[in-house]
């Protein structure tokens, strides 16, 4: 009964949509644990390119089933658009089911989110503006309306009647906004209801009997460890937990079942939106990483900020979410450097540090202590087998496997699905 999940192990963007791609061809469920449509899993595979916001990266076999878990927040509108899409393009999406439990994104936590961060101003988190905080402290707050309750006319119109009274009393006097109409809305969201019907249903009985049935489960994380509200760079951060203890909650299954943690870790880091990040290179070579790598948001189009691998922080996302493996991408980025550094612990206040601090001051003020490893400069993407990697290469990796102390199974060197290095499989 192997469920493994795939976790984001630094900031999110890691190349988690190119791994469970890869993964599913040996699954037979793929349930996407956390997050909602701020997440955009780029996968290229025979059918062409796809920016996945929620549909489970596991889609594409003609045996896996696939599942929107409990734990995310879904907009229906999104989910339906991204359905035809992949419909469009020969892609079947008929096995395709979302738990009656997803809480759902509604129109006024969209326009929340944006007036929220507007309010910030300097200190906006830098947020995907698409409802996301505001829809996961409705959850919290006992407020969320759920896809289940799309399922029940006099049950869906009375939550949003009463939810929509309080959300329009902030709307109107905090923000000076028109209230939102309910018929407006339900007429809307009824109308997602009914497209969606037959994909909404229970599901951690699904999960639950294909593990009895000791068949392979992929549990597929959003975002990366260190945007986890708890873990992460607070307030800094998403609103759902990305981690390996999110995917037993968001999927619903008890810890045990998990039996394999995958670590999705870049080969250097990179960061959207605001917050600390010690590694970030603000400089000619962060330049260079962001052409070469194409580092623009899946998401928002945004520029990503690049910077070295930070080995203190992924020690930490190891450590929180027992990584039993790790898949580490884009290697191939870095062909052109002449030389490499690796972030090993902090210097703070004249100290040297080598943990990664919750207060979110304190890392804005480490200064990372650097290793220096020669760089390959030669290309490495057609290369399929870690023996024919440059020695260079494979020091590097040796290097961040004893740093994060877990073994690298998975060595991509491309964005496409058979630039891979397999070194050990995981199903
Ligand atoms: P995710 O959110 O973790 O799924 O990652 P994104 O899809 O947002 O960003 C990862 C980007 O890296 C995508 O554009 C992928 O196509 C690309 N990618 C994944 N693995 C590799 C790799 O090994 N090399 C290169 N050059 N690109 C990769
Ligand atoms: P994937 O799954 C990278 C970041 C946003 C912002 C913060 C909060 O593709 O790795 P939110 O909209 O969640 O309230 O924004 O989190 N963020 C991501 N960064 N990858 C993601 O997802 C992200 N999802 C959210 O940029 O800094
Ligand atoms: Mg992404």
């Amino acid at each position: 009964m192997p469920a493994i999940a795939v976790v984001g192990a630094h900031w999110g963007d890691e190349g988690k949509g190119k791994i469970v791609d890869l993964l599913a061809e040996k699954a037979n469920l793929v349930v996407r644990y956390s997050g909602g449509d701020n997440a955009g899993h780029t996968v290229i595979n025979d059918y062409g390119e796809f920016r996945l916001h929620l549909i489970p990266s596991g889609m594409f076999y003609p045996h896996t089933t696939c599942i929107i878990g409990n734990g995310v927040a879904v907009n229906p509108a999104v989910l339906l658009a991204e359905m035809a899409d992949l419909t469009r393009r020969g892609v079947d999406t008929s096995r395709l089911f979302v738990s009656d439990r997803a809480h759902l994104i509604m129109p006024y936590h969209i326009l929340l989110d944006g007036l929220e961060e507007a309010a910030l101003g300097s200190k906006a988190v830098g947020t995907t503006r698409k409802g996301i905080g505001p829809a996961f402290s409705d959850k919290a707050a006992r407020l969320g309306i759920r896809a289940g309750d799309l399922l029940d006319k006099e049950v869906f119109l009375n939550r949003l009647r009463s939810v929509l009274e309080r959300k329009n009393a902030i709307l109107t006097r905090v923000y000076r906004m028109k209230p939102l109409s309910v018929e407006e809305i339900f007429r809307q969201y009824w109308g997602y209801g009914e497209q969606l019907a037959s994909h909404i249903r229970e599901t951690t009985g699904m999960v639950n009997e294909a593990l009895d049935k000791k068949e392979a489960v992929l549990l597929e994380g959003a975002q990366g460890t260190l945007l986890d509200p708890d873990f992460g760079t607070y307030p800094y951060t998403t609103s759902s937990s990305p981690m390996a203890g999110g995917a037993c909650q968001g999927a619903g299954i008890n810890p045990l079942r998990i039996t394999g943690i995958i670590a999705v870790f870049k080969a250097y880091c990179t960061r959207v939106g605001g917050g600390a990040f010690p590694t970030e290179l603000k400089d000619e070579t962060g330049n260079l990483i962001r052409d070469r790598g194409h580092e623009y948001g899946t998401t928002t189009g945004r520029p990503r900020r690049c910077g070295w691998f930070d080995a203190v922080a992924a020690r930490y996302s190891s450590r929180l979410n027992g990584y039993t493996g790790a898949a580490i991408t884009r290697l191939d980025v870095l062909d052109t450097l002449p030389e490499l550094r690796i972030c090993v612990a902090y210097k703070l206040g004249g100290k040297t540090i080598d943990f990664f601090p919750a207060g979110i001051n304190d890392l804005e003020k480490c200064e990372p202590v650097y290793e220096e490893l020669p760089g390959w400069q030669t290309s490495i993407s057609d290369i399929r087998k870690f023996e024919q990697l440059p020695v260079e290469a494979r020091r590097y990796i040796a290097r961040l496997e004893e740093l994060c102390a877990c073994p690298a199974t998975v060595i991509s060197v491309g964005p496409k699905r058979e630039q891979t290095i397999i070194r050990k499989h995981i199903f």
